[in-house]
C-alpha cells in the first residue's frame, strides 16, 4: 500500500513540475518572421565561448554561387585535431526563408541575404564547441558553419533580374562542399551533415547528396534538427506554412532538386515539406525536434493572419497559459509529427529524439545540446543521444510522453509585446512576425531527483 502511494505521489510530482514554468532569465530581440534570427543563439554561459572567423567563398562567383544579392557565400571553419583530425562536421544555417520578391529583397539588406552583412565572427556552442566537456562527441573535428543567404534551405536555383535577386542555394551548397573537399573533406573516414530549422531542412534535402561526395568506406550521416516543418492546418482552418512553402517553392524554382522519388507522385511545394522526404533518405538520418516546435507554433499554427483577434496569444506566447482546447490542438499537432515519421523510424538505421517541449534548435545551443540541466529522454541528453546513434553504440528511438510529461525542458517563450522590439522595421519584420523572446525553462530544482524515479516509476504505474 505505501509503495503504492509513493508511486502515486511521484506520478503526480512527475505531472506537476511539468505545468509548472518559467522564470525569464534572457531576452533577446529577434525578428521571427520567417527569418527567426536569434532563436538559435546561446544564452550567455560561463566559459567564453570560441570565436571562428568567416571565410568567404572565392571561387563561387565565378559558379554562379552567390548570395540573394549577389556577393559572395560563406562559412566558418575551425579545423579538427587529434583523433578527430579525419572527421568533419557540417553545420549549415537556418533563418528562415523568403518567399516574395518583396521579402526577398528585403533579405538582401540582412546577414540572411548578403554576406556583406554577416558577423565576421560566429561563437561556436552546442555541436560545434571545441570543448569536450561540451560537446563529447564532435569536439575534435572538423567543424564548419556554412552561412545562409539564398532564402529557400540550400536548394533554390533561378533569379529575377528585375529585383537583381538571385536564387542559387543549390550553387551555393555545392560550391561550398567542393571547397570543403579541397581543404581536406575528401579524406574523411566519417562526416555528419546537420542543421538547424532551415538548416535542418536543408541537411534533408542534401543528406544523399552529402553521402555521395564520399566513397563507401567513409561512414556519413545527416541530423536534422527543427526541420520537422509539418504541413498542418492553422488555427483558423488554413494552410499558412504551405502557402509560404509554396511562393519559396515557385519563386527559387526549388523543385529542380527535389528529389524524383517525391516529385513523381506529389506536387513540387508537397515536396518541400520533409513528412514527404524523410521516408526515402537512404542515409542514415536522425530526427531531432521538439514536438510542440516554438516556431511552428508561432508562425505556422498560430500565425496573427490565423488569428486576427489574438486568442491565441497568451498561449502562444507561454504555454502555461494554454487552456485545455488549445493544449489539445497542440496535442494533435504531435500526434501529426509522431505519424509523419511512422515509416522513417521503422529504418534501424535512423535515429529520433521528440521531446515534448517548446523548442526550436537543440543542437546549437549549449544549454540544451549538453548541460547539468539539459533535456533529456531516457536519462540521456542530446548531444550523447546523438553521439550513441552516429557512433553506433546504441540505436537511438526516443519519444516522449505528450506534454505535461517533461521536466526537462528548455522551453522558449515569446513576448508579444512590439515595444520590446525596437529593431523591426522593415518589410518582412513588421508587425506580423516581430515578437522578442525570451527564454526560459521549467522549474526543476528538487525535482530533478524526483524526476530520476520517475523515469523508472512511470512504466510500471501506467502499465
Ligand atoms: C480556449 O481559448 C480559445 C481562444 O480564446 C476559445 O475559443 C476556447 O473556447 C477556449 N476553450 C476552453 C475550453 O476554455
Amino acid at each position: 500500500m505505501k509503495l503504492i502511494f509513493a508511486i502515486r505521489l511521484l506520478y503526480y510530482s512527475c505531472f506537476v513540475s511539468g505545468i509548472v514554468s518559467s522564470g525569464s532569465e534572457r531576452r533577446t530581440q529577434t525578428v521571427l518572421s520567417y527569418l527567426e534570427n536569434d532563436v538559435v543563439s546561446s544564452p550567455p554561459s560561463s566559459a567564453k565561448p570560441l570565436m571562428v572567423g568567416l571565410t568567404l567563398i572565392q571561387g563561387a562567383a565565378s559558379k554562379g554561387a552567390v548570395c540573394l544579392d549577389g556577393t559572395l557565400p560563406g562559412y566558418h571553419l575551425h579545423p579538427g585535431s587529434g583523433s578527430g583530425s579525419s572527421s568533419w562536421l557540417i553545420q549549415l544555417e537556418g533563418g528562415g526563408w523568403c518567399n516574395t520578391i518583396r521579402n526577398c529583397v528585403y533579405r538582401k539588406t540582412t546577414r540572411r541575404g548578403s554576406s556583406n552583412y554577416m558577423e565576421k565572427q560566429l561563437p561556436f556552442t552546442g555541436i560545434l564547441s571545441n570543448k569536450a566537456e561540451e560537446n563529447p562527441d564532435f569536439f575534435n573535428w572538423n567543424r564548419v558553419k556554412l552561412r545562409y543567404c539564398d532564402g529557400a534551405s540550400f536548394s533554390g536555383d533561378s533569379q529575377n533580374e528585375a529585383a537583381q535577386l538571385n536564387f542559387r542555394g543549390q550553387k551555393i551548397w555545392l560550391a561550398a562542399m567542393e571547397e570543403l573537399m579541397s581543404k581536406g573533406m575528401k579524406k574523411a573516414n566519417q562526416a555528419l551533415l546537420s542543421g538547424c530549422s532551415a538548416g535542418g531542412l536543408a541537411s534533408i534535402i542534401h543528406c544523399d547528396e552529402f553521402q555521395e561526395l564520399f566513397p563507401q568506406s567513409t561512414k556519413v550521416k545527416c541530423l536534422s534538427d527543427a526541420g520537422l516543418f509539418l504541413d498542418a492546418v492553422d488555427v483558423s482552418g488554413g494552410h499558412t506554412l504551405r502557402n509560404m512553402f509554396g511562393g519559396v517553392v515557385s519563386l527559387q524554382e526549388v523543385q529542380k532538386n527535389l528529389p524524383s522519388t517525391c516529385l513523381n507522385h506529389l506536387d513540387p511545394t508537397s515536396c518541400f515539406f520533409p513528412q514527404n522526404l524523410v521516408a526515402n533518405v537512404k542515409t542514415p538520418l536522425f530526427l531531432l525536434n521538439a514536438a510542440y516546435d516554438a516556431w511552428q507554433v508561432q508562425a505556422s499554427l498560430a500565425p496573427p493572419s490565423a488569428d486576427p483577434n489574438g486568442l491565441w496569444s497568451d498561449c502562444k506566447s507561454n504555454h502555461a497559459h494554454c487552456n485545455s482546447s488549445q493544449i489539445q490542438f497542440f496535442q494533435d499537432f504531435r500526434n501529426q509529427i509522431l505519424n509523419a515519421i511512422k515509416d522513417f523510424s521503422g529504418s534501424s538505421q535512423n535515429g529520433l529524439f521528440i521531446n515534448s517541449c517548446f523548442a526550436h534548435c537543440q543542437s546549437e545551443r549549449q544549454d540544451t545540446w549538453f548541460a547539468d540541466d539539459s533535456p533529456l529522454l531516457r536519462n540521456k541528453p542530446i548531444a550523447l543521444s546523438v553521439g550513441d546513434w552516429f557512433f553506433d553504440r546504441e540505436g537511438v528511438k526516443a519519444i516522449d510522453c505528450a506534454y505535461p510529461c517533461d521536466n526537462t525542458c528548455h522551453n522558449l517563450v515569446l513576448n508579444d509585446d512590439s515595444s520590446a522590439t525596437g529593431s523591426g522595421s522593415g518589410p518582412d519584420s513588421g508587425s506580423e512576425f516581430t515578437s522578442a523572446m525570451i527564454y526560459s525553462q521549467s522549474i526543476r530544482l528538487t525535482f530533478t531527483h524526483i524526476y530520476m524515479l520517475c523515469i523508472f516509476l512511470l512504466p510500471i504505474t501506467c502499465s
